[in-house]
């Protein structure tokens, strides 16, 4: 990364180049307008394998030999792809078991891309041999900075369910629990008559005719995001063999589809990348947006990240495609840049003219460069050559919030006491407050080291296991004050009931347990009332979404139900515990309410905004150079605008 880097001499720029869509005379004009553009780096060849490799082991290399010295000549590094997204229609001919299939046996064929189960071994050899080649021939060419493996692992097929998949679901079951009496306690199968006598009964959790058991479906879903992890593991360990110095990254999708346990694949790579695409449309975007870069710079413990993918306007993949306004491609760069990234690359480089994507914007459009997008495109090329010294900093953050993928699998199981409570809901629930405050967070898993936080907040954590919550513990008792939201602590990792309830091993720092949850449909709410402890703020206090009837044993009622099923009980506690302080909210305070009380808690956590002052919809970042110079970085989401100082 520090060579990537260091050998563009500042931040990256530029996009996925996919010069096979083109005539080869229009390359010229391409090489022409990146230099105009400042594009410095580009990903390359995501889409070529069925170019490449037209037949099965007969390469043709000469066309992409010519892009590359092209791209060298004209001094723009590459981000190498290994071209394994979507396979040629030639391997599903003759392969078609490496064909993803449905939980309804729906088998899904070529024609599209990402048609393969990361479980299939014939998809692996066909996949690594043809990385083997590229590492070989492209090793030691001038334009090679990194190594982009797949694309987007997991975006359209996450889980596939055939023969293939049962056998290695199988193989990795008896990885983790070595027998199957073990599997059977872990699966609690003494319901319903699930008990298996042998491993070959047991299957992925195809379509059934009700609920399925839900810790069969958590490690199948454990399991999925491993097996796309042995993939990109499988490649990259040709790469490591054949390039050891080149450094490996793969482009997580957007978040909000949780298919892949983020901290268990950035652990394998040099680098994290992200592809981020807010909807113009949403005026809220922005705050997911800041949400999610939070999380990609946390994912390998600050360390700056790279922005692989962004639209330069529209999309073509939501129901009505809305381009950016002026001035807001620019805005959304420089989020990125504030909260971490390094490198700011689009999709595309030039417009496709045909296929699925045609109507999806590029850096150079249909119309080209003569055109408001190129016109932006350029400009901020300019701007982000001219802020070389930021890469590399680092981003300061005294709080965090905490994400962890098998709970954000587990919660959202069907068969619950409501089907109303999404993760990436309730995490911006916590989120978007703090960020209005001008708090920057990061992102952790629970058992990540917290010492550095003034403040912790678990938005929730269905699933904890007995060392997170002790991590959790130990932070409070150690001087940390950490905040937890309802329905957190209910099961272990396979999805049983904790020992006496909710909030089960958190119940010790809370000094609270939970003994009835009262759900809340939509548009219901409940009362909140405070027993003259000001945590409520003026007005009307109201809990929406869930409520619950905490039984306090330590815990401190900062507010109670006022109605509702909870009525008289605590809604919102405050619990001293060893040097800290541990807060829980029994129900979704409205926004007005979770702003008032998280302020206060921050202010007795001594949590500040990184620049105090800002309008709300303005944010301030803050980039520090090892040296120990500052960067502020100001962005007002109202007006579009930015400003880089130097504090
Ligand atoms: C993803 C993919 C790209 C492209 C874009 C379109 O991010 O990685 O290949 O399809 O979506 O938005």
């Amino acid at each position: 990364m520090t060579d990537l880097l260091t050998r563009l001499g500042g931040l990256a720029y530029g996009g996925d180049y996919n010069p096979e869509q083109w005539p080869p005379e229009v390359q010229a004009e391409d090489m022409a307008l990146m230099r105009e553009a400042g594009v410095n780096l580009v990903t390359l060849g995501i889409f070529s394998w069925a170019m490449v490799e037209p037949e099965p082991g007969r390469y043709d290399w000469a066309w992409f030999d010519r892009v590359l010295d092209l791209l060298a000549e004209n001094g723009i590094a590459v981000c190498l792809a290994t071209m394994t997204a979507s396979p040629p229609p030639w391997l599903a001919r003759a392969h078609p078991e490496t064909l993803p299939v449905r939980a309804d046996g729906t088998v899904l064929g070529p024609g599209a891309r990402q048609h393969f189960t990361p479980s299939s071994p014939v998809y692996r050899r066909y996949a690594t041999r043809l990385v083997e080649r590229l590492a070989i021939r492209y090793g030691a060419h001038p334009a090679l900075a990194a190594w982009h493996v797949g694309n987007e692992y997991g975006c359209h097929v996450a889980e596939s369910y055939g023969e293939v998949d049962a056998v290695a679901f199988r193989a990795w079951l008896r990885d983790r629990y070595g027998d199957l009496g073990a599997l059977n306690a872990a699966w609690s199968t003494a319901f319903w008559s699930q008990r298996y006598g042998a491993w070959e009964e047991i299957e992925p959790p195809r379509a059934a005719p009700t609920f399925g058991n839900p810790a069969q479906r958590l490690d199948f879903r454990r399991f999925s995001s491993d097996a796309l992890l042995a993939c990109y593991r499988a490649e990259r360990g040709v790469l490591r063999r054949v390039t050891p110095d080149v450094p490996v990254t793969t482009n997580f999708f957007p978040l909000g589809n949780p298919a892949l346990d983020l901290h268990a694949w950035a652990a394998e790579e040099d680098v994290v990348s992200y592809d981020s695409y807010p909807d113009p449309a949403d005026p809220e975007a922005h705050v997911a947006a800041a949400y999610a870069y939070d999380l990609m710079r946390s994912l390998k413990g600050g360390a700056p990240w790279l922005l692989l993918e962004q639209a330069p306007s529209a999309v073509n993949w939501r129901v009505v495609n809305r381009p950016k306004a002026p001035g807001r491609m620019r805005l959304g760069s420089w989020q990125a840049v504030a909260r971490g990234a390094d490198a700011v690359l689009f999709f595309q480089w030039r417009a496709s003219r045909g296929g699925a994507e045609k109507f999806h914007s590029a850096m150079v459009p249909h119309a080209g460069p003569q055109s408001r997008t190129f016109a932006e495109v350029r400009e901020l090329g300019r701007e982000l050559a001219g802020s070389a010294e930021l890469a590399g900093t680092r981003v300061l953050a005294d709080a965090a919030l905490v994400l962890d993928w098998p709970s954000w699998w587990a919660l959202e199981q069907p068969s619950h006491p409501s089907g109303r409570l999404r993760q990436m809901g309730t995490n911006l629930a916590h989120y978007a407050p703090l960020w209005r405050a001008g708090v920057t967070c990061d992102v952790v898993r629970p058992g990540s080291d917290l010492s550095r936080y003034r403040l912790v907040v678990v938005p929730n954590l269905y699933l904890v296991s007995a060392a997170d919550a002790e991590n959790l513990t130990s932070y409070v008792r150690d001087g940390g004050h950490l905040v937890v939201s309802f329905f957190s602590g209910v099961v272990d990792e396979q999805d049983r009931i904790h020992a006496g309830g909710a909030p089960g091993p958190l119940a010790e720092v809370l000094g609270l347990h939970v003994t009835e949850f009262w759900p809340l449909a939509k548009g219901e709410h409940v009362d909140l009332a405070e027993p003259g402890t000001g945590w409520l703020g003026e007005g009307a206090a109201r809990g929406t979404l869930w409520s619950e009837a905490p039984r306090l044993e330590g815990a401190l009622a900062l507010a109670t139900f006022a109605s509702g099923g909870p009525s008289g009980h605590a809604a919102i506690t405050r619990h001293p515990y060893g040097e800290g302080v541990a807060y829980y909210l029994a129900t979704r305070p409205d926004p007005a309410t979770m702003r008032t009380f998280l302020d206060q808690v921050c202010a007795a956590a001594s949590v500040h905004p990184a620049v105090s002052g800002l309008p709300d919809d303005a944010e301030a970042v803050i980039r520090e150079a090892t040296d120990g110079t500052r960067y502020v970085i100001t962005l007002d989401h109202a007006t579009a605008d930015v400003r880089i100082d130097r504090a």
